[in-house]
């Protein structure tokens, strides 16, 4: 059945829930405070990229299922479920998380909420923020009216949303009453008549399921990260281990790629985030190893700014250096904590001469970033360059000629800091190939 949801929030997240809420046939209603975001989104816009959702922004404005404002009172007279979709950001100056923009929806929306509604969280928030906003929202509500919380977090990624959103590994509800859960379970119909698995529980366990899971995929990388320096030592080859230890299905072969190590608006921040509550809980001994994780994860950048210096023979001063890739991850124009334009940045800062090309970032990159120089193209950032770096494993990338290549260079050096590059085929083409988690120099032409 139809019903009628209100996404409060239209950043990544919330333009993503909104667009597919409708998409299961709901009547949504996008709600922001930013009169700009409303604007373009009413006008079909999507302001960045991810696969598919501006087509379906499109087909669901069309289908009139879809609507937007930056009214929170036409919001609650809608809503028989709001979504709550603001960002979390790191807190300035401290680990913790920015409750902000949290607080500030049940500040604006709990006055209004005349008639039953659920109001359900998506955000990731530190454990123990979903009781304390259910005791405001009672106390803002105006008397008579019912006005419930939910806990349902989101473990979409960048570049899947859609899909994430749609077909998502599993849902979890952390409620308090039968009749939220009755009403979420008829929100999600579709999904959990496809099969998706459904994990009721209370708030707290809710809340700690999201951010524990971003602090495992963040070890898992951080743990194959922590191999690649030890089988740089060793003269072993990360790549290799990781693809045998994947075999073991507790193990299991994804996120195990060593690189340059994770970025995003996600897994960085909400690590730290995890770690400052845990130890507002008393329980900081339990999350130390997140330090690490995090420790290990930076030390990466270290490893590819170092390498990039040994191979422009020791000194960065003036010599030209192309960076390929500057969104954190692929399919994504996202920039937030980028690792490629974090080693961009150290790279000018230690006087070298870079050229940045990414298929979809370079609008974002340009902003945040205007003192780096940047190329029209892949081959336009390989031109001249002393030596190459990989840093986002774009698709283009993996498909470029390294033949073609070669003669733009300066020197035919590149450091493939995401382990995707068919080694052989760039050193048979006379390529001089580095890569994370192998000793310096392991690739030899073929003879
Ligand atoms: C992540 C979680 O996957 C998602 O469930 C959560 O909701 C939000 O945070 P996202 O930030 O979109 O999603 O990106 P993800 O695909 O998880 O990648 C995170 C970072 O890890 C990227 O910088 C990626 O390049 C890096 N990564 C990923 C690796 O370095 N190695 C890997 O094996 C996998």
């Amino acid at each position: 059945m139809s019903l009628r949801l209100t996404v409060i929030g239209t950043g990544y997240l919330g333009a993503t829930h909104a667009v597919c809420m409708a998409e299961l046939g709901h009547e949504v209603l996008g709600v922001d405070v930013d009169p700009d975001k409303i604007g373009a989104l009413r006008a079909g816009r999507v302001p960045f990229y991810e696969p598919e959702l501006e087509q379906l922004l499109a087909k669901h404005t069309a289908s009139g299922r879809l609507r937007f404002t930056t009214s929170y009172e036409e919001a609650a007279e809608f809503g028989q479920v709001h979504f709550l979709c603001v960002g979390t950001p790191q807190r300035k100056g401290s680990d913790a998380a920015d409750l902000t923009y949290v607080d500030a929806v049940v500040e604006a929306l709990g006055p209004h909420l005349t008639r039953p509604a659920l109001v359900a969280g998506k955000s990731t928030v530190p454990v123990g923020t979903a009781a304390r906003l259910a005791r405001r929202l009672a106390e803002l509500a105006p008397a008579g009216a019912r006005a419930e919380l939910a806990w349902n977090p989101e473990f979409l990624r960048e570049g899947f949303a859609v899909q994430d959103t749609l077909r998502p590994d599993r849902l979890v509800l952390g409620v308090r009453s039968a009749a939220a859960e009755a009403l979420l379970r008829e929100v999600y119909a579709p999904v959990i008549a496809a099969g998706t698995p459904v994990v009721t529980t209370d708030f707290p366990t809710a809340e700690l399921v999201k951010t524990a899971a971003n602090a495992f995929l963040a070890t898992k990388i951080s743990f194959i990260n922590a191999m690649a320096e030890v089988c740089e030592a060793a003269d072993a080859d990360v790549s290799v281990l990781a693809r045998a230890i994947g075999h073991d299905e507790r193990i299991g072969a994804r996120f195990l790629r060593a690189g340059v190590g994770f970025g995003g608006g996600c897994l960085p921040k909400d690590i730290r985030a995890f770690v400052a509550r845990a130890e507002e809980l008393g329980t900081g001994r339990s999350l130390a190893f997140l330090r690490e994780v995090d420790a290990i994860n930076l030390r990466r950048r270290d490893r590819v700014v170092e390498l990039a210096r040994e191979l422009c023979g020791g000194s960065l001063l003036g010599k030209r250096v192309g960076v390929l890739g500057a969104a954190f991850k692929p399919e994504s124009d996202d920039i937030r904590d980028s690792p490629s334009l974090n080693v961009a940045a150290r790279l000018r800062l230690d006087g070298a001469d870079v050229s940045v090309y990414d298929p979809k970032a370079m609008d974002n990159a340009r902003k945040s970033h205007p003192l780096l120089g940047y190329a029209l193209s892949a081959e336009d950032a390989v031109r001249g360059a002393e030596v190459v770096l990989h840093l986002t494993e774009w698709r283009e990338f993996r498909e470029l000629d390294p033949a073609a290549l070669a003669p733009l260079a300066h020197h035919p050096r590149i450091v493939d800091g995401r382990g995707a590059l068919d080694a052989a085929a760039w050193t048979d083409a006379g390529w001089d190939f580095h890569s994370l988690g192998r000793a310096p120099g392991a690739f030899k032409a073929a003879p």
